[in-house]
């Protein structure tokens, strides 16, 4: 089976814009690019296009390459007093330069639609998530909307990254699997990835995670977007891999739209909470 991420993300969109209507609010997010990687500036473009498609309005905020940590913090700071914006997300990588985790630590924790504020992080690990990184958020939508059971399954994730493999260890967690996370330093990667019923690799390494690597029946779900021969491709080997697997994403088509729409439920949610904040 094919987890069809794009598909399941056009229906979510479908039903969020019908939400934003009839929610009479009109969300706001804000973006902010430091510099001009053509990879940044694409995904940029592309969460805008996707708020311009569910009646959320963005703007972008763009600065020099040679930014410093305040400079990227002022416009932070500017954009939590505008009464006119419900969301913020800072594209990551920033430059070398800037310190990300002070830039980060500067968003309205209740704006922080990225879920990347210690705050919000924080949160998901006591047990009451509030805003949560899109991508774990977006992959825990899709093996919902396939009825992928969790409950006291083996899940293990490769990659411990703050955006995606350590949140989505806590959701996964949460949602009473056993995770193992492993990392670049796992010794014997593929005895760990073999006992995964429900296998998540979130490395950017291309095609690394091959058919002996996969237990026969797993769900994976492959969250790279690397290239190989100036082609995006994921972490996992597509053609061997789902010789061996029940069901896995793919790549293009599978996390990266559940991804964007995430974010965007994220907004109208930062949008609601502003009007009726959580206790
Ligand atoms: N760069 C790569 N992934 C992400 C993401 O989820 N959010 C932001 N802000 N930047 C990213």
């Amino acid at each position: 089976m094919i987890l069809d991420g794009k598909q399941v993300a056009a229906e979510r969109r479908e039903a969020l814009k019908d939400e934003i209507r009839s929610s009479g609010l009109s969300p706001h997010l804000a973006t902010v690019l430091v510099g001009d990687d053509p990879a940044s500036r694409l995904y940029v473009r592309l969460k805008h296009e996707a708020c311009g498609k569910v009646g959320i309005g963005s703007a972008g905020r763009i600065l020099p390459a040679d930014a410093t940590t305040g400079d990227v913090v002022n416009v932070v700071r500017e954009l939590n007093r505008d009464t006119e914006i419900d969301g913020i997300l800072v594209q990551l990588p920033l430059p070398s330069q800037v310190e990300t985790p002070r830039v980060l630590e500067a968003v309205d924790p209740g704006k922080d639609v990225d879920g990347f504020h210690p705050c919000n992080l924080g949160r998901l690990l006591t047990g009451s998530p509030v805003l949560v990184p899109a991508t774990p958020l977006g992959i825990m939508t899709l093996l919902d909307h396939y009825r992928i059971p969790l409950a006291g399954r083996n899940a293990v994730v490769v990659g411990r990254s703050v955006d995606v493999g350590k949140p989505l260890a806590a959701l996964l967690t949460a949602a009473d699997a056993t995770v193992t996370l492993c990392h670049s330093k796992t010794r014997d990667l593929a005895s760990s990835t073999r006992g995964a019923e429900i296998l998540v690799s979130a490395t950017g390494r291309p095609r690394s995670i091959t058919a002996p690597m996969v237990r026969k029946g797993a769900v994976v779900v492959d969250v790279g977007t690397g290239y190989l021969d100036g082609k995006l491709c994921g972490d996992v080997d597509f053609a061997s891999v789902s010789a061996v697997a029940s069901a896995v994403t793919p790549v293009p088509g599978g996390v990266g739209p559940m991804t964007i729409v995430s974010l965007l439920e994220n907004t109208l949610r930062a949008a609601r909470m502003r009007r009726c904040p959580p206790v």
